[in-house]
């Protein structure tokens, strides 16, 4: 069977001040009625042969979770809890061995709970071409093509045609987080596509690899897992064993290094909302190219994005910001600079 399994566990720093520590953007209706978490989960409904979904999340944001998947009419296979963040590795490995402990033949397909999809049938066809390569033991990714030379993403170079399955091609290379000029060398070279950070394989073929790798990672995990308690609804990891665990992501622990992976280009509407400018993307411009939310009010104002939560928000003869009241905090910001605001958040930390 296949199982979604749902990365439910980074805090958007970027986002700030709308996604906070106690809540995320995943669990935001960002660009719908539906909060981010709850469009990921009912995004893989249409997907034959689909198991329910597996969550794995913060501890401290289990009743978030379990409400929002309940309101959106789903029920979870389970719901996975870790005591802290140890980034993507860790949180995969769990999910990878809680499934093949119950079904020998388990394929995932692993989804961050916090990006947009705008093309369902060419999500629902990718994932049926991934989920063959997946069977045969590949770890399929999905490419996203590139358009700028995005230092935050992976890269992936296309190879040759993958004889695994049709519209899926070796991988010949895979570089995560390229500093800018091998960014740019890599986006001119053409043969370059962005890993959405998605992934599908078999978790008997995921837990080989990281096994190899990182036999550190796949101990602590199956510690923590072996000691973890049910709590409810939830399945909660042994804190003390998985404190032990070193903290690393999927792409640096395994995708740069594996080579049994392949990548199936698929033309998904995809975003990662990692910024206010990529959310102003993924939403919908008005005349003059403002994407704007709740009370707010524009005389001469373009290529805006305005979000309003409790006060009247009012701009006049302004271009190309970014506008973010909430409760207690506005953020005013230039939108070309919006992958700076995690510093305003390193800043507040760090000033107590
Ligand atoms: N459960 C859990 N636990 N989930 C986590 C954790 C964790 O400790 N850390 C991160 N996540 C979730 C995040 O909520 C997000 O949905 C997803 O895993 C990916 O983590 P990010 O921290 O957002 O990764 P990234 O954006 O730096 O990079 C990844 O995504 C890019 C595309 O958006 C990589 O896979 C890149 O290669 C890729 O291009
Ligand atoms: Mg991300």
């Amino acid at each position: 069977t296949l199982y979604p399994v749902i990365l439910s566990g980074g805090s958007g720093t970027r986002l700030w001040p709308l996604s906070r520590a106690a809540l995320p953007k995943q669990y935001q209706p960002l660009v719908s009625d539906k909060t981010m978490l709850q469009e990921t989960v009912l995004r893989t409904a249409g997907i034959a042969g689909v198991g329910a979904p597996l969550l794995v999340c913060a501890n401290e944001h289990r009743f978030l979770a379990a409400d929002q998947l309940s309101r959106a009419g789903v029920t979870p296979l389970d719901i996975i809890l870790e005591p802290q963040g140890k980034n993507t590795a860790p949180a995969v490995t769990v999910a990878a061995q809680y499934l093949l402990s119950r079904d020998p033949d388990a394929v995932m397909l692993v989804m961050p709970a916090d990006h947009v999809v705008g093309n369902l049938r060419a999500f629902e066809q990718a994932v049926a071409v991934a989920f063959e390569a997946a069977r045969n033991g590949a770890l399929a990714l999905f490419g996203i093509q590139p358009d700028t030379p995005e230092t935050g993403y992976g890269y992936i170079r296309k190879g040759k045609s993958a004889r695994a399955a049709d519209g899926c091609f070796l991988v010949d290379r895979f570089v995560e987080k390229p500093v800018r000029e091998e960014a740019r060398r890599m986006l001119d070279a053409g043969d370059y596509l962005w890993n959405s950070g998605m992934f599908m394989f078999r978790a008997d073929a995921f837990l080989a690899e990281i096994r190899q790798f990182r036999p550190d990672i796949a101990q602590a995990c199956e510690a923590a897992l072996a000691a973890a308690a049910r709590d409810l609804d939830f399945c909660r990891l042994d804190a003390q064993a998985f404190a032990q665990c070193p903290s690393d992501s999927i792409d640096y622990a395994v995708m740069e290094r594996t080579t049994k992976a392949v990548v199936v280009p698929a033309d998904l509407g995809w975003s990662d909302v990692g910024s206010w400018q990529s959310l102003a993307q993924a939403g919908q411009a008005d005349g003059s190219g403002n994407v704007v939310r709740g009370d707010v009010h524009t005389v001469d104002v373009s290529g805006s994005m305005i979000r309003s939560e409790s006060r009247l928000v009012a701009a006049v003869g302004v271009q190309d910001l970014v506008i973010v009241e909430t409760r207690d905090a506005v953020l005013v910001a230039h939108k070309n600079e919006s992958q700076r605001i995690k510093q305003v958040v390193d800043d507040l930390k760090s000033r107590g």
